[in-house]
């Protein structure tokens, strides 16, 4: 890497810019990444702290990143219409497409009733629940594929925290561990957790009495007596095709938990994701958690649980309208 470069990553991360790690990357795969490979991985491995046990692991991360450069480029290409999202190098780009499949994207769906409510008139043309200490800060499940019950915990925390301030952090760990039809860090069904939860009236209990392992473990039971949060309701429906409808019970309902298809997601760094996310492979977890429709790509703001260097500082943007990355086909709301 030249002083030049190194000196602009120095100056970049002093501006402390909106995504710091994004934005470095972005700018260094703009300079010209294909020029020296070699380098570059060196800079994200120094950047994104990895160490590699063994020279095979060392080549063949190596050579997952070159893949992931070349699929950069592919996404980047269809980047013309406005707030177009952009892709580059993140913290998966080491990772084989495969690997990423195994580790992160382990949601899978059931069948929810098409929502036949009308939609709300007199709604905001921009709103977002962080404006009314509602939601949480951005999770990091880790190598735990357990996306599904983070979502299911974020929109009961929202739900509580609606009623009650301050926001205060939930067990993940014990949704993972209990929901026995679901399969904790290898993967669930987000509306099979909230059944679960409204059928057995399971208290969850506070996330410092049941802290998050990143790992399946046994469930421990809480006494009745226990102080914990338990729904009484839930709603899950598909809104395909009623995204209007969709952004009034956002309004009403709270966040709500969305199952997307996030093969694209190894790749984002920002802006408005147009392109490239089908709504046939539902296959991970996360929640929506408000809209804006004040520009020209109208969009919702979703909640991930990748960590904050992800991203959006965390937050991806989905454009409105289309069923992009099949945000709307599985829609659930939590009632407390
Ligand atoms: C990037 O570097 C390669 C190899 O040095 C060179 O062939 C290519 O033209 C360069 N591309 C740009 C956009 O500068
Ligand atoms: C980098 O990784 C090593 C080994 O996994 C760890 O011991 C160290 O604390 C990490 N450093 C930072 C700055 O994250
Ligand atoms: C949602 O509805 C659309 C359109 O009817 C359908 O194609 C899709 O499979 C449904 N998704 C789910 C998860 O039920
Ligand atoms: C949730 O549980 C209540 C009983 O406490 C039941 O009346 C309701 O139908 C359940 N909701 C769903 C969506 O299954």
């Amino acid at each position: 890497m030249t002083i030049a470069t190194l000196f602009l990553i120095f100056l970049l991360n002093l501006l402390g810019d909106v995504t710091p790690k994004s934005r470095v990357w972005e700018t260094v795969r703009k300079s010209n990444f294909s020029a020296d490979t070699d380098v570059y991985f060196k800079s994200f491995r120094e950047l994104f702290n990895r160490t590699y046990k063994l020279p095979s692991d060392y080549y063949r991360s190596k050579s997952y990143f070159k893949n992931s450069i070349k699929r950069h480029a592919y996404l980047n290409s269809f980047s013309a219409t406005p707030n177009c999202a952009k892709y580059g190098i993140n913290q998966f780009s080491d990772l084989s497409v495969k690997e990423f499949r195994e580790l992160y994207l382990t949601a899978s769906v059931a069948t929810t009733l098409p929502y036949s409510g009308l939609k709300t008139g007199g709604l905001p043309a921009k709103f977002d629940w962080r404006d009314k200490g509602a939601v949480g800060p951005v999770q990091n499940q880790q190598a735990c594929g357990g996306c599904w019950a983070f979502s299911v915990v974020g929109i009961i925390e929202s739900a509580k925290a609606r009623s009650v301030q301050p926001w205060e952090p939930l067990s993940v760990q014990q949704v993972i561990d209990c929901s026995y039809k679901n399969q904790g860090c290898n993967g669930g069904i987000t509306t099979r957790a909230l059944g679960w939860l409204n059928q057995t009236k399971l208290k969850l209990v506070k996330q410092s009495e049941y802290p998050f392992k990143a790992q399946t473990g046994i469930c421990h039971f809480f006494p009745q007596s226990h102080d914990g949060v338990s729904v009484k309701d839930f709603a899950a429906y598909n809104f395909s095709g009623r995204e209007k409808a969709m952004m009034g019970r956002l309004v009403a309902w709270g966040p709500l938990a969305v199952t997307v298809d996030a093969l694209s997601w190894q790749d984002y760094l920002g802006g408005i994701i147009q392109h490239h996310c089908s709504y046939h492979h539902a296959n991970h977890a996360v929640i929506v958690i408000g809209y804006d429709a004040t520009g020209e790509v109208p969009y919702w703001i979703v909640q991930n649980s990748w960590g904050t260097s992800w991203g959006n500082e965390g937050y991806a943007y989905i454009k409105m309208g289309g069923n992009v990355c099949g945000i709307a086909d599985s829609v659930s709301a939590v009632f407390l």
